[in-house]
C-alpha cells in the first residue's frame, strides 16, 4: 500500500459516514432482507452460490443479540422459501460472545439452519475470540451438527496447529488472511509470509480430508490455489470473494466450473464492516480525495 494510502487508512475514521457509506455501497446488498434477497438471486443467475450475513459484531446487550439471532431466522426462512443456493455466515460477537451472554444462540440458529438443510460459517474474528470459536464448533460437532463451519486465518502462527487439532472432525473450512491486526508475537506480518502460510495451510487441509472454502482476491494465490486444485473434483472445494470485489474474475472461475461463493452482507450495521473494507481497497486514496471534494465542491462527485 502506498504512503499516501496508508495515511488515508489511519483517516478513514474521520470521513464522514455519509462518505463512508457512498463509497462502500458496492460491498453491501443493503439496509433490508429483500435486498439481500435480490442480490443472491442474482449471483445466482449468475452461476455463483453465495453465503448471507447480517451485519453487526461486539454486540453488548442481550436484546441485540436475540435480535440478531431472529434476524438470521428470517434469512434462512427466505433462502429455503425462495431455493435460493446460499448459506450464512454468523458472527460470534454479533450472537454475544462476548458479553458472555447465552452461548446457545449459536446453537439456536444452527439448529434452525439445519432444519432447513442449510450450512452456516463462522466468521472468524480477532484472536480474542479464536479459542472460543472453535470451542463451540467443536460442541457442535460433537452434538451431531455438521451443517456448520470455521475459519482459519494464515496471518496467524497458530494456524498449521489449529488444521492438525481440528482433522479429526473433517471440517468444512474457509482459508483466509485475517483481516485482524495481530501483535508479531501472534501473527505473520509481511505479504509474503502471510501468503506462504496460506499456502501451507491449503496443502495441509487438503491431506487431512478437509472441504476448503479458499477465500481471497490476491491473483498470486488464486494461482497457486488453482494449481493445487487441478484434476479434483470441482464440489471436493470452493473458492469465495466479497460482493463487490473483483467481479469480473469471479465470472471467469465459474465459467470456467469452479464453484465460487459471493459473500453478501446486508443490514442497518454497515459501518465498521465498510471501514474495513475501504481499507483493503487499493485505489481507497483516490477514492477518498474524490468523495470528499465532491461534497465540498458542488456538482463534483
Ligand atoms: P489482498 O488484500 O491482497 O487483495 C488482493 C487484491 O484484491 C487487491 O490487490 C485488489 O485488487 C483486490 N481487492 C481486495 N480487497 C478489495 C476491496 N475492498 N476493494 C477493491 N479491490 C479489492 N477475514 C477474517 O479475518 N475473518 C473472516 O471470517 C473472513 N471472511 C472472509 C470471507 C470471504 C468470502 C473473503 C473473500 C474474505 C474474508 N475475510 C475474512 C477477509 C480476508 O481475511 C482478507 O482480509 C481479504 O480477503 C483481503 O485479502 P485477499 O486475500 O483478498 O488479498
Amino acid at each position: 500500500m502506498r504512503v499516501v494510502d496508508r495515511a488515508i487508512v489511519r483517516l478513514l475514521p474521520a470521513v464522514p459516514r455519509q462518505v463512508v457509506q457512498r463509497l462502500s455501497a458496492p460491498y453491501i446488498a443493503g439496509a433490508t432482507l429483500d435486498d439481500a434477497r435480490r442480490t443472491v438471486a442474482g449471483l445466482n443467475a449468475e452461476g455463483k452460490l453465495a453465503t448471507v450475513d447480517v451485519l453487526g459484531e461486539e454486540v453488548t446487550r442481550a436484546a441485540e443479540a436475540e435480535a440478531v439471532a431472529s434476524a438470521y431466522h428470517a434469512v434462512l426462512d427466505a433462502i429455503a422459501g425462495d431455493h435460493l443456493d446460499a448459506n450464512v455466515s454468523v458472527k460470534l460477537t454479533a450472537l454475544g460472545l462476548q458479553v458472555d451472554l447465552d452461548r446457545s444462540l449459536l446453537a439456536t440458529v444452527v439448529a434452525y439452519a439445519a432444519a432447513r438443510g442449510i450450512f452456516v460459517r463462522i466468521d472468524m474474528e480477532d484472536s480474542s475470540c479464536t479459542d472460543d470459536t472453535f470451542l463451540l464448533y467443536r460442541e457442535l460437532r460433537e452434538a451431531r451438527r455438521d451443517n456448520v463451519g470455521i475459519v482459519l486465518q494464515s496471518r496467524l502462527r497458530r494456524t498449521l496447529d489449529d488444521v492438525a487439532a481440528l482433522a479429526e472432525l473433517r471440517p468444512s473450512v474457509r482459508l483466509c488472511k485475517g483481516i485482524y491486526v495481530e501483535p508479531p508475537a501472534i501473527a505473520y506480518q509481511g505479504r509474503d509470509e502471510i501468503r506462504e502460510s496460506f499456502v501451507r495451510v491449503l496443502h495441509a487441509l487438503l491431506e487431512a480430508e478437509c472441504y476448503p472454502a479458499v477465500a481471497t482476491h490476491d491473483e498470486w494465490l488464486l494461482e497457486r490455489v488453482l494449481e493445487r486444485v487441478e484434476g479434483m473434483p470441482r464440489d471436493a472445494y470452493e473458492l469465495q470473494m466479497l460482493l463487490g470485489v473483483r467481479e469480473r474474475r469471479a465470472s471467469e472461475l465459474v465459467a470456467a466450473g469452479h464453484r465460487l461463493r459471493v459473500y453478501v452482507p446486508y443490514g442497518e450495521r454497515w459501518y465498521e464492516y465498510s471501514l474495513r473494507r475501504l481499507q483493503e481497497n487499493p485505489s481507497l486514496a483516490t477514492m477518498v480525495a474524490t468523495a470528499t471534494v465532491g461534497r465540498l465542491v458542488p456538482g463534483r462527485g
